[in-house]
Protein backbone atom coordinates (compact mmCIF):
# COMPACT_ATOMS: atom_id res chain seq x y z
CA UNK A 1 0.00 0.00 0.00
CA UNK A 2 2.74 2.33 0.60
CA UNK A 3 4.18 4.11 -2.44
CA UNK A 4 5.52 7.58 -2.24
CA UNK A 5 8.11 6.47 -4.85
CA UNK A 6 5.34 6.54 -7.37
CA UNK A 7 3.64 9.55 -6.64
CA UNK A 8 3.49 12.78 -8.68
CA UNK A 9 5.98 15.29 -7.59
CA UNK A 10 3.39 17.96 -6.51
CA UNK A 11 1.53 15.15 -4.20
CA UNK A 12 4.77 13.69 -2.53
CA UNK A 13 6.00 17.32 -2.16
CA UNK A 14 2.05 18.47 -0.22
CA UNK A 15 2.25 14.66 1.87
CA UNK A 16 6.32 16.10 3.30
CA UNK A 17 4.42 18.95 4.24
CA UNK A 18 1.64 17.87 5.79
CA UNK A 19 3.79 15.36 7.56
CA UNK A 20 5.94 18.02 8.99
CA UNK A 21 3.55 19.93 10.44
CA UNK A 22 2.11 17.72 11.59
CA UNK A 23 5.40 16.78 13.51
CA UNK A 24 5.84 20.87 14.42
CA UNK A 25 1.63 20.82 15.62
CA UNK A 26 2.53 17.31 18.33
CA UNK A 27 4.90 19.73 19.83
CA UNK A 28 2.55 23.03 20.04
CA UNK A 29 0.30 20.40 21.51
CA UNK A 30 2.15 18.83 23.93
CA UNK A 31 3.66 22.22 25.18
CA UNK A 32 -0.22 23.25 25.78
CA UNK A 33 -0.64 20.49 27.76
CA UNK A 34 2.34 21.06 29.35
CA UNK A 35 1.12 24.64 30.58
CA UNK A 36 -1.92 23.27 31.15
CA UNK A 37 -1.09 21.40 33.93
CA UNK A 38 1.87 23.22 35.15
CA UNK A 39 -0.88 25.92 35.92
CA UNK A 40 -2.00 26.83 39.47
CA UNK A 41 -5.99 26.35 38.91
CA UNK A 42 -6.47 28.56 41.97
CA UNK A 43 -4.49 31.25 40.77
CA UNK A 44 -5.66 31.19 37.07
CA UNK A 45 -8.26 32.96 35.36
CA UNK A 46 -10.71 30.94 34.10
CA UNK A 47 -10.93 32.47 31.03
CA UNK A 48 -6.96 31.24 30.29
CA UNK A 49 -7.43 27.45 31.04
CA UNK A 50 -10.63 28.01 28.76
CA UNK A 51 -8.12 28.91 25.78
CA UNK A 52 -5.43 26.48 26.83
CA UNK A 53 -8.25 24.02 26.42
CA UNK A 54 -9.62 25.59 22.60
CA UNK A 55 -5.92 25.46 21.54
CA UNK A 56 -5.22 21.31 22.62
CA UNK A 57 -9.00 20.62 21.14
CA UNK A 58 -8.16 22.49 17.81
CA UNK A 59 -4.44 21.38 17.82
CA UNK A 60 -6.06 17.64 17.66
CA UNK A 61 -8.57 17.86 14.96
CA UNK A 62 -5.69 19.85 13.07
CA UNK A 63 -3.80 16.01 13.68
CA UNK A 64 -6.47 14.26 12.68
CA UNK A 65 -6.73 16.61 9.53
CA UNK A 66 -3.22 16.15 8.67
CA UNK A 67 -3.11 11.85 9.01
CA UNK A 68 -6.20 11.99 6.95
CA UNK A 69 -4.54 14.08 4.43
CA UNK A 70 -1.19 12.12 4.49
CA UNK A 71 -3.42 9.13 3.50
CA UNK A 72 -5.35 10.08 1.07
CA UNK A 73 -1.70 11.26 -0.88
CA UNK A 74 -0.91 8.04 0.02
CA UNK A 75 -3.29 6.96 -2.86
CA UNK A 76 -5.89 5.35 -0.41
CA UNK A 77 -9.59 7.39 -0.81
CA UNK A 78 -10.89 8.83 1.50
CA UNK A 79 -13.76 7.01 1.82
CA UNK A 80 -11.10 3.75 2.33
CA UNK A 81 -10.09 4.82 5.94
CA UNK A 82 -12.01 3.56 9.04
CA UNK A 83 -14.65 5.78 9.12
CA UNK A 84 -15.81 6.62 12.68
CA UNK A 85 -19.52 6.99 12.29
CA UNK A 86 -21.20 9.54 14.92
CA UNK A 87 -25.15 11.13 14.77
CA UNK A 88 -25.58 14.05 13.53
CA UNK A 89 -26.25 16.26 16.32
CA UNK A 90 -22.95 15.48 17.53
CA UNK A 91 -21.23 16.42 14.48
CA UNK A 92 -23.38 19.92 14.70
CA UNK A 93 -22.35 20.28 18.52
CA UNK A 94 -18.22 20.19 17.81
CA UNK A 95 -18.48 22.17 14.82
CA UNK A 96 -20.48 24.61 16.99
CA UNK A 97 -18.03 24.54 19.90
CA UNK A 98 -14.59 24.75 17.24
CA UNK A 99 -16.05 27.90 15.80
CA UNK A 100 -17.35 29.37 19.12
CA UNK A 101 -14.39 32.05 19.71
CA UNK A 102 -14.17 32.70 15.89
CA UNK A 103 -17.98 33.75 15.81
CA UNK A 104 -17.72 35.61 19.40
CA UNK A 105 -14.26 37.52 17.95
CA UNK A 106 -16.92 38.52 14.93
CA UNK A 107 -19.57 39.57 17.42
CA UNK A 108 -21.93 36.79 15.60
CA UNK A 109 -24.48 34.29 17.39
CA UNK A 110 -24.88 30.68 16.09
CA UNK A 111 -28.28 29.63 16.31
CA UNK A 112 -28.83 26.08 16.13
CA UNK A 113 -32.07 24.03 15.31
CA UNK A 114 -32.08 20.09 14.75
CA UNK A 115 -34.06 16.90 14.78
CA UNK A 116 -33.31 13.01 14.43
CA UNK A 117 -30.62 11.63 15.60
CA UNK A 118 -29.59 9.49 12.41
CA UNK A 119 -26.32 8.61 11.72
CA UNK A 120 -24.50 10.08 8.24
CA UNK A 121 -22.92 7.93 5.88
CA UNK A 122 -19.48 9.82 6.53
CA UNK A 123 -16.46 9.89 9.12
CA UNK A 124 -17.56 12.07 11.35
CA UNK A 125 -13.92 14.12 11.40
CA UNK A 126 -14.44 14.62 7.48
CA UNK A 127 -18.31 15.91 7.73
CA UNK A 128 -16.98 17.60 10.63
CA UNK A 129 -14.85 19.36 8.62
CA UNK A 130 -17.44 20.40 5.78
CA UNK A 131 -19.57 22.03 8.55
CA UNK A 132 -16.90 24.06 10.21
CA UNK A 133 -15.95 25.70 6.43
CA UNK A 134 -19.58 26.38 5.89
CA UNK A 135 -19.84 28.03 9.71
CA UNK A 136 -16.43 30.01 9.18
CA UNK A 137 -17.58 31.10 5.73
CA UNK A 138 -20.85 32.23 7.06
CA UNK A 139 -19.60 33.97 9.83
CA UNK A 140 -16.67 35.36 7.93
CA UNK A 141 -19.38 37.20 6.26
CA UNK A 142 -21.57 38.19 8.27
CA UNK A 143 -22.16 41.09 10.20
CA UNK A 144 -21.52 42.21 13.48
CA UNK A 145 -24.29 41.30 15.17
CA UNK A 146 -25.68 39.01 12.98
CA UNK A 147 -26.76 35.56 13.60
CA UNK A 148 -25.48 32.47 11.75
CA UNK A 149 -28.25 29.83 11.59
CA UNK A 150 -27.84 26.33 11.44
CA UNK A 151 -30.67 24.12 10.94
CA UNK A 152 -30.48 20.12 9.96
CA UNK A 153 -33.36 17.31 9.91
CA UNK A 154 -32.08 13.64 9.82
CA UNK A 155 -35.25 11.82 8.41
CA UNK A 156 -34.98 9.90 5.39
CA UNK A 157 -31.46 11.86 4.66
CA UNK A 158 -29.62 14.39 6.43
CA UNK A 159 -30.43 18.14 4.73
CA UNK A 160 -28.68 20.37 6.85
CA UNK A 161 -28.81 23.72 6.03
CA UNK A 162 -26.50 27.30 6.92
CA UNK A 163 -27.93 30.40 6.35
CA UNK A 164 -26.29 33.93 7.11
CA UNK A 165 -27.30 37.14 7.03
CA UNK A 166 -24.28 38.62 5.29
CA UNK A 167 -24.82 40.31 1.61
CA UNK A 168 -25.38 36.95 0.06
CA UNK A 169 -22.98 35.34 -2.52
CA UNK A 170 -21.18 37.93 -5.04
CA UNK A 171 -23.02 36.70 -8.34
CA UNK A 172 -20.32 36.85 -10.55
CA UNK A 173 -18.36 33.83 -7.96
CA UNK A 174 -22.13 32.05 -7.71
CA UNK A 175 -21.66 29.91 -10.61
CA UNK A 176 -17.95 28.77 -10.00
CA UNK A 177 -18.56 28.78 -6.20
CA UNK A 178 -17.83 25.36 -5.77
CA UNK A 179 -14.51 25.26 -8.23
CA UNK A 180 -10.91 24.70 -6.46
CA UNK A 181 -9.17 28.40 -5.64
CA UNK A 182 -12.66 30.63 -6.81
CA UNK A 183 -11.97 32.93 -3.53
CA UNK A 184 -12.91 36.60 -3.46
CA UNK A 185 -10.26 36.47 -0.21
CA UNK A 186 -7.16 36.04 -1.70
CA UNK A 187 -5.84 39.40 -0.33
CA UNK A 188 -6.56 38.33 3.43
CA UNK A 189 -5.08 34.59 2.94
CA UNK A 190 -8.16 32.44 1.75
CA UNK A 191 -7.61 29.89 -0.54
CA UNK A 192 -10.80 29.31 -1.71
CA UNK A 193 -10.30 25.77 -0.94
CA UNK A 194 -13.38 25.45 1.37
CA UNK A 195 -16.28 24.95 -0.62
CA UNK A 196 -14.18 22.94 -3.07
CA UNK A 197 -13.42 20.20 -0.29
CA UNK A 198 -17.04 20.32 0.82
CA UNK A 199 -18.44 19.39 -2.74
CA UNK A 200 -15.59 17.01 -3.16
CA UNK A 201 -16.11 14.81 -0.25
CA UNK A 202 -19.73 14.79 -0.25
CA UNK A 203 -20.22 13.96 -3.85
CA UNK A 204 -17.28 10.88 -3.38
CA UNK A 205 -20.16 9.97 -0.75
CA UNK A 206 -23.42 10.16 -2.87
CA UNK A 207 -24.86 13.64 -1.21
CA UNK A 208 -25.00 17.10 -2.76
CA UNK A 209 -24.14 21.17 -1.80
CA UNK A 210 -26.03 23.91 -3.27
CA UNK A 211 -25.44 27.80 -2.84
CA UNK A 212 -28.25 30.16 -3.75
CA UNK A 213 -29.05 33.53 -1.99
CA UNK A 214 -32.03 33.48 1.01
CA UNK A 215 -35.29 35.42 -0.38
CA UNK A 216 -34.44 37.25 2.61
CA UNK A 217 -31.02 38.13 2.30
CA UNK A 218 -27.86 36.39 3.15
CA UNK A 219 -26.13 33.24 1.53
CA UNK A 220 -27.94 30.07 2.37
CA UNK A 221 -25.55 26.51 1.96
CA UNK A 222 -27.03 23.15 1.82
CA UNK A 223 -26.24 19.72 2.58
CA UNK A 224 -27.21 16.35 2.17
CA UNK A 225 -26.17 13.46 2.71
CA UNK A 226 -27.39 9.30 3.14
CA UNK A 227 -27.78 7.83 6.71
CA UNK A 228 -26.27 4.99 7.23
N1 LIG B 1 -21.53 32.71 3.46
C1 LIG B 1 -21.05 33.33 2.37
N2 LIG B 1 -21.53 34.56 2.00
C2 LIG B 1 -21.03 35.18 0.91
N3 LIG B 1 -20.07 34.66 0.11
C3 LIG B 1 -19.57 33.46 0.42
C4 LIG B 1 -20.02 32.73 1.56
N4 LIG B 1 -19.34 31.57 1.62
C5 LIG B 1 -18.50 31.57 0.57
N5 LIG B 1 -18.63 32.70 -0.15
C6 LIG B 1 -17.90 33.07 -1.38
O1 LIG B 1 -17.38 31.89 -1.96
C7 LIG B 1 -15.95 31.98 -2.08
C8 LIG B 1 -15.36 30.61 -1.94
O2 LIG B 1 -15.55 30.11 -0.62
P1 LIG B 1 -14.50 29.05 -0.07
O3 LIG B 1 -14.89 28.69 1.32
O4 LIG B 1 -14.35 27.96 -1.06
O5 LIG B 1 -13.13 29.86 -0.10
P2 LIG B 1 -12.62 31.01 0.88
O6 LIG B 1 -13.48 31.07 2.11
O7 LIG B 1 -12.52 32.26 0.07
O8 LIG B 1 -11.16 30.48 1.22
P3 LIG B 1 -10.77 29.26 2.21
O9 LIG B 1 -12.04 28.52 2.53
O10 LIG B 1 -9.82 28.43 1.42
O11 LIG B 1 -10.18 29.91 3.41
C9 LIG B 1 -15.57 33.00 -1.01
O12 LIG B 1 -14.33 33.62 -1.30
C10 LIG B 1 -16.75 33.97 -1.06
O13 LIG B 1 -16.61 34.88 -2.15
MG1 LIG C 1 -13.91 29.30 3.22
Amino acid sequence: MTQPANDPPLVQDAAFAMHDARNMLAAIVLNVDHVRTVLPAANTDPSVREALDEILEAGRRIEAILTQAIETARGRSVRALSPARRPVSAVVAEAQEAVRRLARNAGVAISVRGGGDGVPAMDHGLLLRVVVNLLQNAIHHSPRGGTVELSYNAGEQLRLTVHDEGPGVRPSILPRIFDPYITTGATTGHAGLGLAFCRSVLEAHRGSITASDAQDGGARFVVTLPLT
